[in-house]
Formats: C-alpha cells, sequence, structure tokens
C-alpha cells in the first residue's frame, strides 16, 4: 500500500511511460464507455424533447376543441390551478425536509464524508465523487430519520468543485475545511473509519460514535488506504457485515454513496439484509446459502444502482445478457452519475432548496417548458 498501482490516472501525461498491452485495452475500453454515454446522453434529451413537443402538442389540441371561449378559460385556468397545487406539493414536502435535516443536527447519527483524498483522484473522479455526495444529501433528505452529514477536509479542488454545486450554499449538512480528527479533536475515541480491510464487523450503529467513509473514488487504486489511515491515527475501524449476509460476485468495496445509503436504511429497519438487498444491486450480489429470499420491497432498479457497482470495476455476469442491464454494469463500472437520471436529477432539485419559488426547479427540470 502506499502506491497507485498500474492504472494511476493522476500522473501528468508527458511523464507517463508508453502504455503497455492492458493499460491501451483498458483506455480504449474507457474511450468506448464514454462514446457511448455521450449517444446515451443525446438520445435523452432528444426523448424528453419529443416527450415535452406531444404533451404540448395534446394540451393545445384539447384547447382548440373547446366549444367556447368560456369553457377555453376554464381550461386554462384548471391547469394553473393543478400547476399551482403540485408547487404547493414541493413547498410542503421541501419544508418538512429542512425540518427534518435541521432536527438530525441535534438528534441523527453522525456520518462524516472524509474529503482528505482530492489529491489521490483524477479531476474525473473528484466529479464522480461529487455526484456521489449530491446523491447522499438527496436520500439523506428524503429518509424519515436522516443523519447528521458533515463534510470533513473541503477544501482546494474538492471544495472548488463542490462549490458548483448548484443550491450548495444552502445545504443543511456540517461542511468542514478541518478533517475529522481535528473537527472532532475530542472525541478521537468515537470516531469509527468504515473501512471494507477492518477486521471488526460493525453489528449495529451507536449514536455515540461518529462513523467516517473515505471520500474516494479509486477504483480500489488506493487498496487499504483508510484502513491504514485509521491506524496511523489510532482511531477504530469496522466494515459492513456483508460477508454475513450475501457471497458478493466481485469484492466487497462498495461507493460512498452506497456505504451512506446502507447505513441510513440499516437505522431505519435494524436489519442488515433489508439494508444491503435495497442497495447493493443484484448483480454484485450472490446469496448465502439458504438465505434465498430477498425482502419484499427489494429495489434494485433504482438510481441508487445506476451510482453505484463495486469500486474494483469488475464485470459481472449478466445472466439477461440484455443490453440495458450491459449498459448499467458499464455505467456502474465508471462510477458517474448520469445527469438525465430521473432521481439524480431528482437529487440535484433537492439541492435548490435555495430557489425562491417551485417553479423554478421545474423549468430546470424542463428547461423549455
Ligand atoms: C470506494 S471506497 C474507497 C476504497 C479505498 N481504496 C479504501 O481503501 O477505502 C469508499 C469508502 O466507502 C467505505 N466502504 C466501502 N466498502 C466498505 C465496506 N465493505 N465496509 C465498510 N466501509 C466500506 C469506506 O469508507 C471507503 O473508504
Amino acid at each position: 500500500m502506499g502506491e497507485p498501482e498500474a492504472n494511476d490516472q493522476t500522473a501528468p501525461a508527458e511523464a507517463a511511460p508508453p502504455l503497455s498491452k492492458s493499460a491501451r485495452k483498458r483506455l480504449l475500453k474507457q474511450q468506448r464507455l464514454e462514446e457511448r454515454k455521450a449517444q446515451r446522453k443525446a438520445a435523452e434529451k432528444e426523448r424528453r424533447r419529443r416527450d415535452l413537443e406531444r404533451r404540448r402538442g395534446e394540451w393545445e389540441e384539447k384547447l382548440a376543441g373547446a366549444a367556447t371561449e368560456e369553457e377555453r378559460a376554464r381550461m386554462v385556468e384548471s391547469r394553473k390551478e393543478t400547476r399551482r397545487e403540485r408547487m404547493e406539493k414541493r413547498s410542503e414536502e421541501r419544508a418538512m425536509r429542512i425540518e427534518r435535516l435541521r432536527g438530525a443536527a441535534e438528534v441523527g447519527q453522525k456520518l462524516v464524508i472524509d474529503l482528505d483524498f482530492a489529491d489521490l483522484m483524477a479531476s474525473k473522479e473528484i466529479h464522480s465523487l461529487v455526484q456521489q455526495i449530491i446523491y447522499c444529501y438527496a436520500v439523506n433528505g428524503r429518509c424519515a430519520s436522516p443523519s447528521h452529514l458533515w463534510l470533513t477536509g473541503c477544501q482546494g479542488e474538492m471544495d472548488n468543485q463542490l462549490q458548483r454545486i448548484p443550491g450548495y450554499d444552502k445545504w443543511i449538512i456540517e461542511k468542514e475545511k478541518k478533517s475529522y480528527i481535528e473537527a472532532f479533536q475530542d472525541r478521537k475515541e468515537d470516531l469509527v473509519y468504515l473501512t471494507a480491510d477492518a477486521e471488526t464487523v460493525l453489528d449495529d450503529l451507536d449514536l455515540k460514535k461518529i462513523y467516517i467513509i473515505g471520500g474516494l473514488v479509486d477504483r480500489n487504486r488506493w487498496k487499504g488506504i483508510t484502513m491504514k489511515k485509521a491506524n496511523d491515527q489510532g482511531i477504530q475501524s469496522a466494515k459492513l457485515p456483508i460477508a454475513n449476509y450475501l457471497k458478493m460476485s466481485s469484492s466487497q468495496v462498495l461507493t460512498v454513496n452506497q456505504v451512506f445509503e446502507i447505513l441510513l436504511k440499516f437505522w431505519e429497519t435494524r436489519d442488515w439484509k433489508t439494508a444491503f438487498f435495497q442497495v447493493i444491486p443484484q448483480r454484485k450480489r450472490g446469496e448465502l446459502e439458504g438465505e434465498i429470499e430477498a425482502p419484499e420491497d427489494n429495489a434494485p432498479e433504482d438510481a441508487a444502482d445506476v451510482v453505484s457497482g463495486s469500486e474494483d470495476g469488475a464485470e459481472t455476469d449478466l445472466e439477461d445478457g440484455g443490453e440495458r442491464k450491459k449498459q448499467r454494469t458499464r455505467e456502474a463500472e465508471t462510477l458517474e452519475v448520469e445527469e438525465g437520471d430521473s432521481d439524480i436529477a431528482e437529487a440535484a432539485a433537492i439541492t435548490h432548496e435555495d430557489k425562491e419559488a417551485d417553479d423554478e426547479v421545474t423549468k430546470q427540470r424542463e428547461p423549455t417548458n
């Protein structure tokens, strides 16, 4: 540990030695992924445009079918009313979310995302991490019992990218320039670094403890780095009890947003199995013998899936061989959040809490509306 492995993307281009055959293959694969991603984005944009056009056409047709001017006015008024109601509902939801998040600062489980690793990531990886943080903030806000979420080590490039998130300045979250070890210097004994390399298994969450997630998107290039950090600092470490419930089809190293969401789900249900099944994509998990039943509310096909995937980027068996599933796996491998994904769009929209009116949010979702 200590030095990055062969696929380090942070070295300056001119200093890089000629690429090995496998590195060239990886690069090609990455380029293909990016091309496909751009194509998917364009297709999604086009689909939205057509959808909007269709809806507009339908509305105009309906309006043209009005028998009288009065009926027409009634229809317009009714449409406005529906919009008003929708906005009010959103405002109420937002108010409730704000209340829950403020409450969490008093009574919530403290969870820290350690952002001290920016120097070890390429700009793209930092971007991915920022997307994962947006996702974490959004799921936290939706959660009935949110955590008290901390971002520590908000500095440099990391902070620059965070500051670019629309509405970030109004997030109800602790943003701390200092590292967690300084920020919680009086509570060192309560700090628990979560890391897949720990020997200790996390059985339960303890409100008195402060759990730390490593803010790292590295495809496990920096294997063991968080474990070493915890050891060097003399703080506790623990791994999620994945092996007790699942036989993963690849490594047990999960992404930041997955770990965060698992902790939220566990907090809500007090059931690790439910938490794992709801968050870890189906393709990534096998079953331990005699553990065949998934919880009923297993929902692998959601947005978490899009930003998820184990961090080793390993290829997974796709039983159905379907292109969509393959694409999703590739998306997971790149650990990128698709802007077009509805849940992520929602996540982003939630970050616009500071906006004066809800229709601003609507405009952002449907810019041409
Ligand atoms: C993408 S991983 C980073 C992997 C990195 N090489 C490392 O050594 O931690 C992001 C973070 O999620 C948390 N994490 C991932 N898988 C975990 C697991 N199975 N148990 C506990 N924490 C985990 C850790 O805090 C980890 O730093």
